[in-house]
Order: C-alpha cells, then structure tokens, then sequence
C-alpha cells in the first residue's frame, strides 16, 4: 500500500486563522492554543501515533463496527467499497480511519483537500492516475468548489469522467471512463456539503467525540509509543481534560511528559499530570481560558443568554465558525451550553462548574 498526497497539505478553514488587527489582543492566546484540535506543526509527531489497523484505532465502535461490515463485504464481492463520508469534529480521527480503510481493503490512498483542487484537470489527474478499487481520499471536502462537485458526480455515479479540452470554439468534451475507485471524503462540516454530493456518499459515518476511558486507552498506547511510564490515573486524568479528542490527548500527554520529566521522577501519575495540566490552565474537566470567557460572558453579559452566536465570538474575540466547531460541541457534550433557536444559553451546569449563583432562567429557554 502507498500513500501519497497531492496539492500539498491541506488548508485549514480560512475563517479560523486570526485577523492581524487582532493579534494584540491574541498575545496571550498565542501562549499555547493547547486545546484547539485543529493540527499544529508540533503534531507533525503525530504520524507515528497514528494508528495503522482497525484493531489499534480505539473507540468510535458504531462507526468501526459498521465500517468493518462494509470492508468485509466488498472484499468477499471483489467490488470497491461505496464511497464513504466521515464527518466530525477536528481531531476525532477521520484521516487517520481513511488510512486504515485503505490498509484493510489492501489499496492504495491517494489523498488531497477540497482547497486543493483547483481546475477540472487536477481532480482528472488524481482520478485517472488510480488503480482498480483504489481510495481517493478529499480532506475538508465541503471546501471543493461547485464546478468541481459536478465533475465529481458522474465520476461517483458511473466512474465517468466528462471534460472539456480546450477554450472558445476548438473545446471538446470528452468523456473517459474511469477505474473503480472509492471516494472517501473527510469533513468538520457536513452541513454545508451540498445536497447532491452527500447523497452520493453510501456510507456516512459520524464520529463522535471520545469518552474518558477511551481516550485513556489512546493515552495509554500513545505513551508506550513515546516510551514515557505512565500510570494508568496519570493517562485517565489526561484522558479526562482532553475535551474528547484524541489530537489533544497526544498533545496534553507530550506537555505532562515535559513536566513529569524536569520538575519529577519522569513518571506520569495521576498528581503529575494533576500539577501539569493545571499550570497550563486546563481545568478538571479540559475547559482552558476561552471556554471559560465565552461561559462567562453569556452568563454576565447576557444574563446566561440566549445571546447570538456572531455576538459572542465578538465577546470572546474568537471566530465564529472556531466557536461553532471547536469550543461548542465539547461544551454542549459537557451540558453547559445550549442551543436554542434565539442562541446560546449557559445551563446550570455552567454557573454551578464556575461557582456563578444561578439566577434560574438560564437554560429554560432552552427549544432545541
Ligand atoms: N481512534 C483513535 N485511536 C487512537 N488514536 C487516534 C484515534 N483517532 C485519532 N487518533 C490520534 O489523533 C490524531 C488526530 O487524528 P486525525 O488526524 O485522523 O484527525 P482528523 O479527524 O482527520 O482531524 P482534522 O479534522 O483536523 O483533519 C492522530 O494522529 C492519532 O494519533
Ligand atoms: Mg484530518
């Protein structure tokens, strides 16, 4: 099996990078962003955490379960397997369970981004460079421009691939036919695929974000993988203020080593990780800095809400597709926001987690 990547690494959203006028104010994010899941170039050691098989990637068993059906059934047909969509939040695994896809089905994965592909003639490239039942795999997919898609569409439907050579009257439209091939396509959006892409995609699959224990499993294999000892409350305390995601879970893990190895014995127990996390202000639960303006804010500015969305990225001085993606599912998972049709409300749950008295009619607005 290979792996190659084209158009270089994929682009992350536009809207998340921080606008220059606002890196005064960012100074002391810039800190360490510990807890955002997007990848940081010090994840680059990430590659060698990564799990390779079905049997190492820990967690998401619906998913894994249902995957390892439809893997089976297309080898026993010799068929590809239907193109597969994976969507979910950043970090939870969806590239890392596109490799393994391709390692079961034993073919290769040639990977790019929606962003990359620019012209009709790159995805032609990618497409008719595969071989029989191969895997392209599109990061951030619902970034692929509309022109794009609908060269997309026969290609997915009936492995088809209509062109045009050519500009003004000596264009031609040609038609080629493609390999069987498997699209699997990754995004943190799936609301914003477009209707006929989606319905395109035979298997769709969700990952959810990781439970303590499962996450604890990841720390655990992670810190084998490093060679760091690691007691097995060291790696649930990790596992427990890593908001879910495995990306941060390996961060976390690199930063406690750090600590447990200049300031202790180099021996990741529950208190070393305890001593780490809380310099670095991650709380019990994995709320950092922002979390804890964003809850602030709608409880005493907005009388626990429901303020809009667009007006609390302002007060937390964030992005508001950043808000949506990254701060509010682990919030929402957690139960200290809610979203209702009006906009976000602080629950009990959040008063009570930052010792604010509740005044009672924060969440009850809550429709949704
Ligand atoms: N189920 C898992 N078991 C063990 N480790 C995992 C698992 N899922 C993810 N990881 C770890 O988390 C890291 C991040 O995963 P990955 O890059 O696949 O996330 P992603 O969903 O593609 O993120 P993004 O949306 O930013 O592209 C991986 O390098 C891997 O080390
Ligand atoms: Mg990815």
């Amino acid at each position: 099996m290979s792996i190659e990547y084209s158009g270089g690494e994929p682009k992350k959203d536009a809207p998340r990078k921080r606008k220059p006028e606002k890196d005064a104010q960012n100074k002391e994010k810039d800190r360490e962003v510990l807890l955002h899941p997007d990848l940081h170039s010090e994840d680059d050691a990430e590659a060698g955490l990564r799990p390779k098989t079905m049997a190492e990637y820990i967690g998401q068993d619906t998913a894994k379960g249902n995957l390892a059906v439809f893997i089976e059934g297309a080898k026993r047909r010799h068929e590809p397997l239907d193109h597969v969509l994976l969507h979910g939040p950043p970090g939870l695994g969806k590239t890392t369970l596109a490799a393994i896809i391709a390692a079961e089905l034993g073919v290769n994965l040639r990977k790019t981004s929606g962003p990359a592909i620019e012209k009709p003639k790159d995805l032609a490239a990618l497409l008719t460079n595969l071989d029989e039942n191969d895997i392209l795999f599109i990061d951030e997919i619902h970034r692929m421009s509309r022109a794009i898609e609908e060269i997309l569409y026969p290609a997915m439907e009936d492995r088809q691939l209509d062109i045009i050579i050519g500009q003004g009257p000596s264009a031609a439209s040609i038609c080629l036919e493609l390999k069987n091939f498997t699209l699997v396509g990754a995004t943190t959006r799936a609301g914003q695929l477009s209707a006929p892409l989606r319905d395109r995609f035979g298997i769709d699959l969700k990952l959810e974000l990781y439970t303590p224990e499962e996450l604890g499993g990841i720390v655990s294999r992670s810190a084998g993988i490093l060679d760091v000892p690691t007691e097995p409350d060291g790696a649930i305390e990790i596992a427990s203020r890593s908001r879910g995601t495995p990306r941060i879970a390996n961060r976390l893990l690199r930063r406690v080593r750090d600590f447990a190895q200049v300031t202790g014995d180099g021996i990741i127990t529950k208190k070393a990780a305890d001593d780490a996390l809380t310099r670095l202000g991650i709380d019990k639960i994995g709320l950092d800095e922002i979390d804890r303006r964003l809850l602030t804010g709608i409880i005493q500015n907005y009388g626990g809400g429901p303020v809009g969305l667009e007006t609390l990225a302002a007060t937390v001085n964030e992005e508001a597709v950043t808000i949506e993606d990254v701060y509010e599912p682990y919030l929402m998972r957690q139960g200290f926001l809610s979203r209702t049709l009006r906009g976000r409300c602080a629950t009990r749950r959040a008063y009570e987690h930052l010792g604010l008295p509740y005044d009672g009619d924060g969440d009850q607005l809550s429709i949704l």
